[in-house]
């Protein structure tokens, strides 16, 4: 769909699915399109994945979804500047690089570049493009104080000449040693709807895949050893309906309420990766590599001892 204005979220008209859909019979002017189709996606059985930037995912539209026992997922496609930035960002970081300002211009020239020239539209995208940071920051304590962000500056412009052909010029400046500053510049050029449509096929697939995955949890004294699944009397159950696994590939990852947002890329593909892995019966990736380092590993019993 398109880009919308956040929706003002209000008791009474987006907060149950009654209330919701009794405002909608009313034209309520806070029920977006895109709440619209979504409810409607859900009601035909169809998870919704919302690749757009404004709040689509009122309380009742979740409930909805929880209800039915479908997934819905967003917000906004992760497809090139934030891709980058939820890189480069968590290198800086982790490196012990602090980035101070980060600073990123779009322009582009098609009907989303038109839409976002609205400035509640533009606010929506510039909400959704802000957040990608704050749990690099906060996930290194000596760099950064309690509560200390960057300066984070995101600007989009129409430029109707450059069509699909959407531009992005960041710039990345951080402290660094003995008071050094260092500064990388950026400047990307990459047709909008080819970063975008890879993303939604993937989206599609992972999410159907999810949707055939239950899962159980054995109790502490219960062994699978000898007895079949159907047998041990467990209950199998589906993934929260707010699927955040695929954070991977969505710009401000909608996550379970009170559960962490991911905003770093190769955590967010680790996640999918090792989720992928345990469904195969695999441990998860932990890239010890231990066996490459410890020359006795893999010759004696394979319980590790270290120590410090
Ligand atoms: N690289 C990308 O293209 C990219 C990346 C991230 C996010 N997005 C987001 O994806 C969205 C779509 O981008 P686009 O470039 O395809 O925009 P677009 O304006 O070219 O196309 C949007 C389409 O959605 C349809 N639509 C509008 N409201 C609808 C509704 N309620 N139900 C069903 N269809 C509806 C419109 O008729 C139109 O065909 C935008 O919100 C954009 O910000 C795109």
């Amino acid at each position: 769909a398109n880009t919308e204005r956040f929706c003002e979220v209000t008791p009474g008209v987006h907060d149950t699915e009654k209330n919701w859909m009794e405002a909608l019979a009313h034209g309520h002017p806070e029920i977006a399109p895109s709440q619209v189709f979504a409810m409607a996606a859900l009601l035909e059985g169809c998870s919704y994945i919302n690749g757009s930037p404004q709040n689509t995912f009122v309380p009742a539209i979740i409930a909805a979804a929880k209800r039915l026992g479908l997934f819905i997922a967003g917000d906004d496609f992760k497809s090139g500047q934030t891709k980058i930035k939820s890189v480069l960002v968590d290198f800086l970081v982790g490196a012990g690089i602090k980035p101070e300002a980060i600073v990123s211009y779009n322009h582009l020239g098609n009907n989303d570049g038109k839409n976002l020239n609205a400035p509640r539209q533009f606010r929506s995208k510039e909400i959704s493009k802000s957040n990608v940071v704050d749990d690099m920051v906060e996930s290194n304590q000596i760099l950064y104080a309690p509560g200390e962000k960057p300066d984070h500056t995101v600007v989009i412009k129409y430029v109707p000449y450059v069509k699909d052909s959407k531009r992005a010029l960041d710039e990345y400046t951080s402290s660094i040693f003995m008071g050094g500053t260092n500064t990388i510049v950026m400047h990307n050029t990459c047709e909008d709807s080819l970063l975008a449509a890879p993303l939604i096929l993937d989206l599609v697939i992972l999410t159907e895949l999810m949707e055939r995955i239950e899962y159980a949890t054995l109790s502490v004294n219960q062994h699978l050893n000898g007895y079949k699944l159907e047998d041990m009397g467990l209950q199998f159950g589906k993934m929260d309906s707010v699927l955040s696994i695929l954070s991977y590939l969505l710009k401000a990852p909608k996550v379970p309420e009170g559960t962490p947002v991911i905003n770093a890329l190769f955590k967010q593909r680790s996640c999918i990766v090792n989720i992928l892995r345990a469904c195969a019966g695999l441990t998860s990736e932990n890239h010890m590599l231990l066996e490459h380092k410890c020359p006795t590993i893999g010759k004696s019993s394979p319980k590790k001892l270290f120590r410090l």
